[in-house]
C-alpha cells in the first residue's frame, strides 16, 4: 500500500516544547528547567486523566491548569501578566530545525498535523511558524473531545483526509503516541529526539536527579505497551526514504 498522507504530532515532534525554557527561566529565575519539565509531565497526565474521567477540557485549559499546578507546587507567587506571558510561548514554539525542509521534501503527499492542541492553539502555532504554507490540514482532537492515544482521536485522520489507516504514515516523537497510532492501525515512524545513547549519558552526567534527565527518562524512550513502531528515525529528513 502506498503512503498517501504523512501526519505529524505537533508538540515535541515538529515543535520544540523545550523552547519554553527560556521564558520560564526569565519569568522565574533559577526555576526555568524544573517548571518546563513538570509542566509538560502534568500537561500530558491531565490529558489522559480527563479522557479517562470523561471530563474533557481543551488543551489550552489543560496547559494553563498544568502550569498553575507547577507554579503552586514550587511555591512561586506570580501575577496574571507573568502567567500569561509564559503561556503565550505555547503559541509560538520554536520549530525543530529539520521540520520545514522535511515537510517540503514530502510533497506531493498530503501533509497534516494531528494534535491534542486546541484549534486556536494549533492555528496560531502553524501560522506563526509558517507551516500553514505546507500543511493540507491541521487536525485537532477537539472535534472528538478526547485526547490521544484514544482510537477516536486517530480516526479523525481518515475522516478529514479521506485515507485508510494503511495509507497514512504517522510521525511522532512521543512514545505513547507512536504506540497509540500503531495500535489504531497506522504506519508509524517514531522519531527518537533523544537517542538511547544520549539518554544514558544524561543519566550519568546528572546522576538521575536533574529535572531534564528525569523528564527524558520517563517521556522519551519507547514504552512497553506491546506496539512497536514500523520505523525508527533520528531526523525528519529521513522521512522521504520511508514514506
Ligand atoms: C500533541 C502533543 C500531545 O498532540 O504532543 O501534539
Amino acid at each position: 500500500m502506498t503512503i498517501k498522507a504523512v501526519v505529524f504530532d505537533a508538540y515535541g515532534t515538529l515543535y520544540d516544547i523545550q523552547s519554553v525554557a527560556e521564558i520560564t527561566e526569565d519569568a522565574f529565575p533559577g526555576y526555568g528547567e524544573i517548571i518546563t519539565q513538570v509542566w509538560r509531565i502534568k500537561q500530558l497526565e491531565y490529558t489522559w486523566l480527563r479522557s479517562l474521567m470523561r471530563r474533557y477540557q481543551d488543551f489550552s485549559a489543560v496547559t494553563r491548569d498544568s502550569l498553575a499546578y507547577t507554579l503552586r507546587m514550587l511555591g512561586l507567587r506570580h501575577d496574571v501578566e507573568t502567567f500569561d506571558r509564559v503561556i503565550e510561548k505555547y503559541l509560538d514554539l520554536d520549530l525543530y530545525p529539520d521540520a520545514t525542509a522535511a515537510l517540503g521534501a514530502l510533497k506531493p503527499r498530503q501533509l497534516a498535523i494531528l494534535s491534542n492542541g486546541s484549534p486556536d492553539m494549533l492555528n496560531a502555532l502553524v501560522r506563526n511558524s509558517g507551516l500553514d504554507r505546507l500543511l493540507d490540514a491541521t487536525i485537532s482532537v477537539d472535534a472528538r473531545k478526547i485526547f490521544k492515544p484514544s482510537p477516536e482521536a486517530y480516526a479523525l485522520i481518515g475522516e478529514v483526509l479521506g485515507t485508510k489507516p494503511d495509507e497514512v504514515l504517522f510521525v511522532s516523537s512521543n512514545p505513547w503516541d507512536a504506540a497509540g497510532a500503531k495500535s489504531f492501525g497506522l504506519n508509524v515512524a517514531w522519531i527518537e529526539r533523544v537517542t538511547p545513547e544520549a539518554m544514558a549519558l544524561a543519566c550519568v552526567e546528572n546522576e538521575l536527579v536533574a529535572p531534564l534527565a528525569l523528564f527524558k527518562a520517563i517521556r522519551t524512550q519507547m514504552d512497553e505497551l506491546g506496539f512497536a513502531p514500523d520505523h525508527r528515525i533520528r531526523t525528519l529528513a529521513e522521512l522521504p526514504r520511508i514514506a
